[in-house]
């Protein structure tokens, strides 16, 4: 937005944020004509470089295809049908298509989503300010709520006729519910992912999850030439413990089943620590304001269902802005929590069942052991749980 132009005063739907959330959210607005402005607190080049996951379900692609941001990812996104699991010295493929009637995946970037829509943003519109921080979202039981923030070192106020907090976990908008009226769920797990990226070709077609005693892995990609690499480490680990040398020998011992191939090396390019939670936080909407993605959940990344469900929220929310301008019926942003929420504690439990099965819990039995290796034997051998395994990963929940 060019911030020489008088900065907007009020619009129809306040976006707070612009991650994958608050930037689809303003394009499916804007291709309903529905009058919008996003706030982001930070610069272009922070929104467009966070190192998040890569995988998208086919409605998260559909999305983006649907607002006009799906040129690149049809040049450069990867389609998947399938993962590899690794245990026990076994190797399973789940075939995707075979077990869902035709669903698959795609690996693309979230730093490529975040970057083709804010080009698009940038290019037509709806008004998107960074550097633009929200301080305070006040009056959701009105009708019309507003935003505080500052930018640009002043105080500003948008006043809105709604507001949607697509502000991530730690945003303000998700405090603008009174703690009487919202209930959050919680889980914190005992590890955490080092998660690095590498200028070295990816050796395996599809991505790998491996389950071991030394703790889990996972090789993903981003390109013919770019991996994507995580290991599980204890919780604080710090980053610069681990030498380049020492990730990839751990990874190759990690990965190691029978007849695999040890990755390609290179030079690491990133290098983090991820912790792991789960959270929810209920209702997902308060009056006139309404929370979308991380500002209303979290899911760990074993199940690859952060930037998916925020795009599902999302979603739903434009279908309900656009059937109150047709219509004038709010039922469908009445019902918006519930709706989500339904595909929020599916995906919540996948990211958890994932979690929980292939990492190993220093603090777990000897017989919870036991129990993760027959739930994965059980994934390997039962058409059944292989078919449950694929709908959830490909977001494919019928119902
Ligand atoms: N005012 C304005 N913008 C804010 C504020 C604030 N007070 N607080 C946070 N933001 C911005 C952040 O800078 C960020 O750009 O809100 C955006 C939130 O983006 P995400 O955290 O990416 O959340 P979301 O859009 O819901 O996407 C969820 O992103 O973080 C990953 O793993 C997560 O894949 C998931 C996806
Ligand atoms: C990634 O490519 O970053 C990725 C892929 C699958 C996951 C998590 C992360 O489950």
């Amino acid at each position: 937005m060019d911030t020489a132009l008088p900065l907007p005063r009020r619009t129809r739907v306040g976006i707070v944020g612009a991650g994958p959330a608050g930037l689809l959210l303003a394009r499916l607005l804007h291709g309903h004509g529905v009058e919008c402005v996003v706030l982001e607190s930070r610069d272009r080049a922070y929104a467009e470089r966070r190192q998040r996951a890569g995988i998208l379900e086919q409605g998260a692609v559909d999305a983006l295809r649907a607002c006009g941001a799906g040129a690149r990812l049809e040049r450069e996104g990867i389609a998947h049908d399938g993962v590899e699991l690794r245990f026990d010295g076994r190797s399973h493929r789940i075939d995707f298509p075979a077990l869902t009637g035709g669903s698959r995946v795609w690996v693309y970037a979230q730093t490529e989503v975040v970057k083709d829509l804010i080009a698009l943003q940038v290019a037509e519109g709806a008004p998107l300010l960074f550097e633009a921080e929200a301080v305070a979202v006040e009056g959701a039981t009105t009708d019309r709520p507003v935003v505080r923030y500052r930018h640009a070192g002043r105080d500003l106020t948008l006043e809105c006729d709604y507001v949607v907090g697509c502000d991530g976990f730690h945003g303000v908008t998700r405090r603008s519910v009174p703690d009487g009226v919202s209930r959050t769920f919680d889980r914190t797990y005992p590890y955490s992912w080092l998660g690095v990226l590498a200028d070295a070709p990816p050796v395996y077609d599809e991505l790998v999850y491996a389950h071991s005693p030394r703790g889990f892995a996972l090789a993903s990609m981003r390109s013919p030439a770019v991996s994507r690499l995580y290991l599980q480490v204890p919780n604080g680990e710090d980053p610069a413990a681990w030498s380049d040398d020492r990730i990839w020998d751990e990874l190759d011992a990690r990965l190691a089943s029978a007849g695999s191939r040890k990755l390609e090396r290179g030079p690491l390019t990133a290098k983090s620590v991820l912790p792991m939670r789960s959270h929810v936080t209920e209702p997902m909407s308060h009056g006139r304001v309404f929370l979308a993605g991380d500002a209303a959940h979290i899911v760990p990344p074993t199940g690859a269902k952060g930037l998916n469900l925020a795009f599902a929220d999302v979603a739903v929310l434009a279908r309900a802005f656009d059937h109150l301008a047709r219509t004038g019926s709010a039922e469908l942003l009445d019902a918006y929590s519930d709706t989500c929420l339904r595909r929020v504690w599916r995906a919540e439990h996948f990211s958890y069942f994932m979690t929980t099965t292939l990492h190993a819990d220093p603090a777990q039995s000897p017989f919870d052991a036991r129990l993760q290796l027959a739930q994965l034997h059980r994934l390997a051998d039962s058409p059944h749980a292989a078919a449950e395994f694929a709908h959830n990963y490909t977001g494919h929940f019928p119902g």
